[in-house]
């Protein structure tokens, strides 16, 4: 992990309130799907996280939504503009190469780092079926660049606009998914959800972070099993194994 100065390749709103950004980096070799980074953006206090999206050889992917000042200010960069890059942070995903059925599990903000996930898994020759859950049509993003690295993939809206009407769970049952292994990001009732029916893959969680590396204890998560056991989001995770934390 390392602090540079990255130059913003490319932002585009792809979303309602949702933005992607490209930008280049020294650090692309480094990089695991799960992993986050930290910017420091003008006038707010403490780095943002940011889930790595996408890594290419020179460059790396985020997508955002706008849901603060610091997401706000963020969304007005534009291309040619230096950023202050912390990174890679956390824990990733780890690849079970042994899974040949894998699905993967995404609710609006948490959709982004299993696209270069999926990608692992499809290097891996693994069938991916991907469910992205929104709350409505205008705020869905990457369906077809999902479909078109070549995953099986299902969308649902809470409000019924697109797609399966409800929840991820929803999209699953009424598409007869059996798939147990599984990979999700999300927001919190999603994960909790999602703890009741699967034992088998993992999670990835948020927290409201300061340091970013493991120095402030700003995101601790108590282990499930052991009394008294605490693990840091942006350390030990931002990546569980189900079941490993309690989600609160
Ligand atoms: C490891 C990690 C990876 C993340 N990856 C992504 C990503 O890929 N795309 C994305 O859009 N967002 C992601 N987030 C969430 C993102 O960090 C926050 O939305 C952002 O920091 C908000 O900053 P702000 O200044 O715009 O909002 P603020 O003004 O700080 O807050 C606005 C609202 O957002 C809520 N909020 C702020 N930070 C968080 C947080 N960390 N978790 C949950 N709620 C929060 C606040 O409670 C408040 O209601 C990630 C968070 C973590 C911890
Ligand atoms: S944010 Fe400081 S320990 Fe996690």
């Amino acid at each position: 992990m390392k602090t540079e100065k990255g130059t913003i390749l490319r932002q585009e709103c792809i979303a309602k309130d949702t933005y992607r950004m490209v930008i280049t980096t020294t650090q692309s070799a480094d990089m695991n799907p799960g992993q986050f980074v930290n910017l420091a953006i003008a006038n707010v206090m403490l780095r943002r996280p940011i889930s790595i999206c996408s890594i290419d050889k020179d460059s790396f992917t985020i997508i955002y939504k706008v849901v603060g000042k610091g997401t706000a200010l963020l969304s007005r960069m534009y291309a040619g503009e230096c950023i202050d890059v912390f990174g890679p942070l956390g824990n990733g995903y780890v690849i079970e190469e042994r899974e040949q059925e894998v699905l993967l599990i995404g609710g609006g903000a948490g959709v982004p780092p299993l696209y270069e996930l999926a990608k692992r898994y499809l290097r891996c020759g693994a069938h991916v079926d991907v469910v992205l859950g929104f709350h409505d049509e205008p705020s869905i993003f990457y369906e077809q660049e999902f479909r078109d690295l070549g995953c099986e993939v299902y969308v649902a809206t809470m409000d019924g606009s697109y797609a399966h009407q409800g929840t991820v769970l929803d999209a699953i049952d009424q598409e007869g998914i059996k798939t147990s292994f599984i990979c999700a990001c999300g927001p919190l009732p999603m994960l909790k959800a999602l703890e009741q029916r699967y034992t088998k893959g993992y999670f990835s969680l948020e927290a409201r972070m300061a340091c970013g590396m493991g120095a402030c204890m700003a995101c601790i998560a108590k282990d499930a099993r052991e009394a008294d056991m605490y693990h840091r989001i942006c350390k030990e995770g931002p990546v569980f194994a189900i079941g490993k934390v309690v989600l609160v």
